[in-house]
């Protein structure tokens, strides 16, 4: 399908064979998504900037393909699947692109002049998604040929085996790419939500990041440690927080204690705008995290390993578990918040 597809009213249903998708910058995030859109069954066109991860990204999608058959998620052939996998440096490869994700750093200058760029090559009927983390899309949309065709498509690491997907609209997004992404989402596996206004961070990282403040704000006032912080929303938030958002848990546990507790509560919490100290020390001291061995805690190369195939293993039990308990698990007889009620 394509803009002027949906414009028409037509809603062919969607074959992931006929669909060709672009991703530009196969870093981090772009491997798990080529391996995503492949395992759905696109051909992919990858366009990576970098030679040397040119030459790593199709064996990184191979294993996280493999991984996926491994953990029953995928009946395919890596190979077969591998081979709907081009991997270039040239945009001119990205022409006949239904659908181009563009994936490369959080530079808002760089990521215009990849829309500019692709926009020369890509017919104006396909729809392009940025994977930014938090740039508002309606700045992203400013001087490009054709706007409407930009939206978020925002995916967390790892994408070919999270549930995750924001999809976001800027001011000038048209509905029909909203529809048809979100289609597509169903393809991959996702769950989608709509973010209705570009506000930075969308959902989740708003929510994740006013959360990060108070953990860092909580260990420099002295109040807690970082295991101790970690391991308290660990068996707290971290226990439920799959199995319900925020207001269906105070739906759970009762509303009105929720109302008493913010009174007090909310004034007290961090609000500065600053970016915690104890972050800026961690980053100037050069620790990165487990991609180093050295961030909040320290590990031996052994240990970031095992980290890394821990949360891997996670991420698919976590899969499992919310296929087990999904959203819709209830019969339906709740009355549902209509966007009217909270507008
Ligand atoms: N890492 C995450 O967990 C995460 C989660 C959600 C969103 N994001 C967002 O995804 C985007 C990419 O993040 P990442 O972590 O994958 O970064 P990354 O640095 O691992 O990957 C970016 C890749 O893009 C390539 N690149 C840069 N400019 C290019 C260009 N003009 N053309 C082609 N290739 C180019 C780089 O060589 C690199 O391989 C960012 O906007 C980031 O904010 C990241």
């Amino acid at each position: 399908m394509s803009i002027d597809a949906a414009d028409s009213g037509q809603h062919p249903e969607l074959n992931a064979a006929d669909i060709p998708v672009g991703v530009i910058g196969v870093g981090l995030m772009g491997t798990s998504i080529v391996s995503c859109l492949l395992a759905a069954g696109h051909p992919v066109v990858g366009l990576e900037s970098d030679s040397e991860q040119r030459r790593r990204a199709p064996e990184e999608v191979r294993a996280q393909l493999e991984e996926l058959i491994r953990e029953g998620f995928l009946e395919s052939s890596s190979s077969e699947l591998v081979e709907r996998f081009r991997i270039t440096g040239d945009l001119a490869h990205l022409e006949g692109s239904h659908l181009v994700i563009e994936c490369i750093s959080e530079d808002i200058e760089a990521k215009r002049q990849t829309f500019n760029a692709v926009e020369k090559v890509i017919p104006p009927t396909a729809v392009i998604g940025s994977n930014t983390s938090a740039i508002p899309l309606t700045l992203l949309q400013k001087g490009m040929c054709h706007p409407e065709r930009l939206l978020g498509i925002h995916w967390t690491e790892p994408a070919h085996i999270g549930r995750f997907l924001e999809i976001i609209m800027g001011e000038e997004t048209a509905p029909q790419c909203v529809e048809y992404v979100t289609e597509l989402a169903c393809l991959w596996s996702k769950e989608p939500t709509l973010v209705r206004r570009d506000i930075r961070g969308f959902i989740a990282n708003r929510i994740c990041y006013a959360m990060f403040r108070e953990a860092f704000h909580l260990v420099e006032s002295g109040i807690a440690g970082i295991e101790d912080v970690d391991r308290s929303v660990r068996n707290d938030v971290g226990y439920w927080i799959t199995f319900a958002g925020p207001f269906r848990y105070m739906d759970l546990m009762g509303v009105s204690a929720y109302e008493k507790v913010m009174r007090d509560l909310l004034p007290e919490l961090n609000s500065s705008p600053e970016v915690p100290r104890l972050m800026k020390d961690t980053v100037e001291s050069g620790a990165k995290g487990i991609s180093n061995c050295r961030g909040f805690y320290k590990y031996t190369p052994e240990e970031a390993k095992h980290w890394k195939e821990l949360f891997h293993q996670f991420t698919f039990e976590i899969h499992r578990l919310a296929e087990t308990y999904p959203d819709d698990a209830a019969p339906s007889t709740e009355t549902k918040t209509s966007t009217k009620d909270t507008e």
